[in-house]
C-alpha cells in the first residue's frame, strides 16, 4: 500500500477542468510508478509508444539500473556472476529466486541432462526445411511444435506440470539449436550425453561427429558457459514482453518462448550480433570506420551502429565489458589473437566514444557488440549467433512466465489505442466504392 499519491489536472474538449489523484509505488530499487490503471474511469488514456516509460508488471528477476550499467539477477551483480557461477547455477537462480547449494544443483543439471533429448518423431520436422533456411526458422517452428508433443505437462496452473515445462525447454533449446545447426551443413545430429554439462553438451552437439566424439576445448566451454549467462534475462526486453502477453492469454508455455524467439530475431533486438557482425565485415578496413559512423549519425539514412546504444543503458552495457574480455580469451585460445575484426571493432568502438553524436545521445557499446566476434571465433555461423542468444534467454524468458502465470494479480495483455482512422461513416453504394 502506499499513502503517496500523484494528481493529473487536465482539461477535456470543452475545456472542462478534471484532476484525478493516482497511489505512487516504490519497489526495492529504480523508479517510482504511478499506477494509472484506473486513469479509464476518467475517460482518457495515457499513450507511451515503445513504453519508454511505462512499467508494464511488477518483478522480481532482473535489475537494470541504465545510468550507472549495472544488471542485477536476483540482486547478485552480473560481473561477480560470471565469476562465481555456471550457467546451471544461473537457471536455477532466476528460476527459483536463490543460488543452488551442491545437492540442488546436482539435481537440476540431472533433470536438464535427462531431458536433453528430443522425442525422435521431432527430428523428422528438420526435414521438412530447406537446408538454406535461417536456423531462427527452424528454432520457432520446432520449439513452438513441442506443444504437439508434451500433452503431458501444458495444465498452466499446475505446478508440477510448469516446472516440468521449465526444464523441458531449458533442456532441449541447445539440442534443437544443435540440430538446426547440423541440418544446415547436412551432418548427422549429435546426441547430448550424461557426462558432459551443460555448455559442453551445446558445443559437443554442435561440433561433434560419429566417428570424433572429442570432448570441446575447456576454454571455448567456459567462455560458451559465460555467454549463455550474459544473455540469460534482462527485465521486459521486447521479446520478453512478448513471451509474457502470449502467456497473459494462458497459451502453453512452448508457444509463449516460440513468440518470444520470434521476436528476439529483429535486428534491433537479439538480432543485432548476426547484423553486428556483418556491419564490421562491410566496413572490412579502419580507413572506413569515418564513412559509416558519418551514415550512423546521418537522419536521412536509416543505418545504425550495431552493438550500439541501448534503450535502458545510458552507460556501458556491463556484459559487454565482459564479452570483450571474453572475445580476447577466446581468440588467444583460438590462435587468433591478432583477428582483424576485434581490431576493427575496437577502433570503431574508441572512435565512437569519442564522437559527440555517441556522447550526447549516450550510445555505448551493448551485449552484442563483442558476442558476434567471440561466437564467429569459435567456429559457430553468423546465422547461429541469434539461436544462441534465444538459447541463453529461454532461462529467463521462462522464469519471467512462471512469474507471471504464477501472480495472482496477473492480467489480460490488452493495450489501448488512440484512435486517428475514419470517423464512422454508411458504406456507400457498390458503384461508388
Ligand atoms: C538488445 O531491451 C533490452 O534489454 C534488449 C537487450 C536484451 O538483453 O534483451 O539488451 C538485447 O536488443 C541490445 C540492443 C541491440 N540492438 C542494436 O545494437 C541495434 C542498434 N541499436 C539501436 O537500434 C538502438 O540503440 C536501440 C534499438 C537498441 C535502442 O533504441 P531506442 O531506445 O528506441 O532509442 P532511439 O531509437 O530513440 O535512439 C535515441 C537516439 C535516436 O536519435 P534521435 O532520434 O534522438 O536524434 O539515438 C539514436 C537514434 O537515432 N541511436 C543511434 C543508435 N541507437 C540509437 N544512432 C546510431 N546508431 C545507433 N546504434
Amino acid at each position: 500500500m502506499t499513502d503517496r499519491k500523484a494528481t493529473l489536472t487536465f482539461k477535456d474538449k470543452q475545456h472542462n477542468s478534471y484532476s484525478a489523484s493516482f497511489p505512487i509505488y516504490s519497489g526495492t530499487l529504480g523508479y517510482d510508478v504511478i499506477d494509472v490503471s484506473s486513469l479509464g474511469k476518467e475517460g482518457i488514456y495515457t499513450i507511451d509508444a515503445g513504453f519508454h516509460a511505462t512499467a508494464a508488471c511488477k518483478s522480481s528477476i532482473t535489475y537494470i539500473d541504465g545510468g550507472k550499467g549495472t544488471l542485477l539477477y536476483r540482486g547478485y551483480p552480473i560481473d561477480q556472476l560470471v565469476e562465481k557461477a555456471d550457467f546451471t547455477d544461473i537457471g536455477y537462480l532466476l528460476l527459483h529466486g536463490e543460488l543452488p547449494n551442491k545437492t540442488q544443483k546436482s539435481d537440476f543439471l540431472g533433470l536438464i541432462l535427462d531431458h536433453m533429448n528430443l522425442h525422435e518423431q521431432m527430428s523428422c520436422f528438420f526435414s521438412g526445411f530447406r537446408r538454406d533456411a535461417h536456423p531462427m526458422a527452424i528454432m520457432v517452428g520446432v520449439v513452438g511444435a513441442m506443444s504437439a508433443f508434451y500433452h503431458d505437462s501444458l495444465d498452466i496452473k499446475n505446478p508440477d506440470h510448469r516446472n516440468l515445462c521449465a526444464i523441458r525447454l531449458i533442456a532441449k533449446m541447445p539440442t534443437i539449436a544443435a540440430m538446426s545447426h547440423k541440418y544446415s551443413i547436412g551432418e548427422p545430429f549429435m546426441h547430448p550425453r550424461h557426462d558432459m554439462g551443460y555448455a559442453e553438451n551445446f558445443l559437443h552437439m554442435m561440433f561433434g561427429t560419429p566417428y570424433d566424439e572429442s570432448a570441446p576445448d575447456p576454454v571455448l566451454v567456459r567462455a560458451m558457459d559465460r555467454i549463455f549467462t550474459l544473455h540469460a534475462d534482462h527485465e521486459q526486453n521486447a521479446s520478453t514482453t512478448t513471451v509474457r502477453a502470449a502467456g497473459s492469454t494462458g497459451a502453453n508455455p512452448f508457444a509463449c518462448i516460440s513468440a518470444g524467439i520470434g521476436a528476439l530475431w529483429g535486428p534491433a533486438h537479439g538480432g543485432a550480433n548476426e547484423a553486428c557482425l556483418r556491419m564490421l565485415m562491410e566496413i572490412g578496413d579502419e580507413k572506413n570506420i569515418p564513412e559509416f559512423i558519418a551514415r550512423a549519425k546521418d537522419k536521412n539514412d536509416p543505418f545504425r551502429l550495431m552493438g550500439f546504444g541501448h534503450r535502458v543503458y545510458k552507460n556501458y552495457d556491463p556484459r559487454a565489458t565482459v564479452m570483450r574480455r571474453t572475445c580476447h580469451e577466446v581468440l588467444d585460445a583460438v590462435g587468433r589473437h591478432d583477428d582483424p575484426l576485434i581490431k576493427l571493432a575496437m577502433s570503431l568502438e574508441k572512435i565512437a566514444l569519442e564522437d559527440d553524436y555517441f556522447i550526447e545521445k549516450k550510445l555505448y557499446p551493448n551485449v552484442d557488440f563483442y558476442s558476434g566476434i567471440t561466437l564467429n571465433a569459435m567456429g559457430i555461423p553468423t546465422s547461429m549467433f541469434t539461436v544462441i542468444f534465444a538459447l541463453a534467454r529461454t532461462t529467463g524468458w521462462i522464469s519471467q512466465w512462471t512469474e507471471m502465470v504464477q501472480d495472482p494479480n496477473a492480467h489480460l495483455v490488452r493495450p489501448r489505442q488512440l484512435y486517428i482512422g475514419k470517423d464512422k461513416r454508411d458504406v456507400p453504394p457498390a458503384e461508388e466504392w
